[in-house]
């Protein structure tokens, strides 16, 4: 079975910014040797938020349709499973199954419009 990261090095170029519509979030899988990485980035602004994409209630990927992270109001992360609200700002639970528990952040930083794991 294929090894699954919950972390990756710093300096990873991810692409531009911009590959991410304002308010939305899209999904990275990236291959590390043999294993794979899977996360999620989701912009405000000119700011992303970066996280494992790994629900805590139940280890699942959140979005069971690409890149589909958000409410429909675009302010909160859900899980499609079961329903856990996540905010975008810091990934902590405030509604579902898992609630008080926290995604697992990402680190990944804007650098010249240049997305890139910090
Ligand atoms: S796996 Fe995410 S709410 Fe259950």
């Amino acid at each position: 079975m294929t090894e699954r990261l919950s972390s990756t090095r710093a300096g990873i170029a991810l692409g531009p910014l911009a590959q991410i519509p304002d308010g939305t979030a899209r999904n990275y899988v990236l291959k590390i040797g043999e294993a794979y990485f899977h996360g999620f980035i989701v912009r405000q602004d000119n700011n992303a938020f970066g996280y494992v994409d790994a629900c805590p209630h139940a280890g699942l990927p959140l979005a069971q349709e690409l890149d589909h992270y958000l409410t429909s109001t675009g302010d909160l992360i859900m899980c499609s499973w079961h329903g856990a609200l996540f905010k975008i700002q810091d990934g902590a639970c405030i509604g579902g199954p898992c609630a008080g528990a926290k995604l697992t952040p990402w680190p990944v930083i804007v650098r010249a419009g240049e997305l890139y794991t910090a």
